[in-house]
């Protein structure tokens, strides 16, 4: 079944739809979470970690769209998003069933803070996920410049179940073996998957293990400090919230675009 089938009403985005853009593949990690990759206008350019407007037309023939982080490196040709699949959700309960050769929009204005011009310097980085919020940390990880930057690059993801978290399971095996960046992703990068219902090998919240130490101690790193440990966050709402207050609690300060800082925040798609 195509997105357009699915739903019937709704008109079909096609390659004269303005900003129409190719989907080449699909993949369905679980009855929950999907992505796919689409092609890249030639003309489009974005930085590592920002986000686009994305998404399908509604029952009226007007544009329905979301906030989806690229989930590929700014250097890459194809540009992939990861996403969850809300059955009553107004977009993904029609995007979950695209398929190849279907088209979707994209609005080429990319944006977002997650970005590592948003971050002052110092030696490690986390990169602070839940759910699909690990999406633009998979465009940062096979970035060169991360690893240029940092001497460590921690990634956590936090999901309900042990299934949830093959996506960043995959995306840290292929950063590892990458051409590009695999031998500096090897030395660097760290990799602290955590469930929070189904029984795994390290269980709980993100936040509260950093808050006990328990995930500093499992590391062999010392406990968060704004002179050597920058900070991206990014997931649910109650996720963000809770390290933001757990940084500015550690003294580091939330950053932007226009004023760098060591740590910040941006809210996952959902829905
Ligand atoms: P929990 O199972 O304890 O709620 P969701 O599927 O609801 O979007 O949540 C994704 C993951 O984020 C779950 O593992 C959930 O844990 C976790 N989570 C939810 N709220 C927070 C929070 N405030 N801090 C850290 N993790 C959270």
């Amino acid at each position: 079944m195509t997105a357009s089938s699915a739903a019937s009403t709704c008109p079909i985005v096609d390659a004269s739809t303005p900003d129409a853009i190719k989907v080449l593949d699909v993949k369905h990690w679980t009855d929950k979470l999907f992505s796919f990759t689409v092609a890249r206008p030639a003309s489009f350019r974005f930085r590592s970690g920002e986000f686009v407007m994305i998404g399908l037309l509604n029952e009226v023939g007007k544009p329905l769209l979301r906030a989806y982080s690229i989930a590929s490196p700014f250097w890459e040709d194809t540009l992939t998003f990861y996403s969850i699949k809300v059955q009553d959700g107004p977009l993904t309960s029609r995007l979950q069933h695209i398929e190849a050769d279907d088209y979707i929009i994209m609005r080429p204005k990319p944006v977002g803070t997650l970005v590592l011009d948003a971050l002052t310097s110092g030696s490690r980085l986390y990169l602070v996920s839940t759910g699909t919020g690990v999406a633009p940390f998979a465009s940062l990880l096979r970035d060169p410049d991360i690893y240029e930057r940092f001497e460590q690059v921690i990634l956590t993801h936090t999901c309900r179940d042990v299934a949830e978290l093959a996506y960043s399971a995959d995306l840290v095996e292929r950063t590892k073996t990458d051409p590009l960046v695999g031998e500096m992703a090897a030395d660097k990068l760290i990799y602290y998957p955590t469930t929070t219902r189904e029984p795994s090998n390290r269980m709980g919240r993100v936040t509260n293990l950093m808050e006990s130490g328990a995930l500093f101690d499992d590391l062999g790193l010392p406990h968060l400090s704004a002179e050597t440990d920058k900070v991206m966050i990014c997931g649910s709402m109650a996720m963000n919230l809770d390290m933001k207050q757990f940084c500015s609690a550690a003294g580091l300060s939330e950053g932007a675009n226009s004023k760098p800082g060591d740590f910040v925040v941006e809210k996952a798609f959902v829905g």
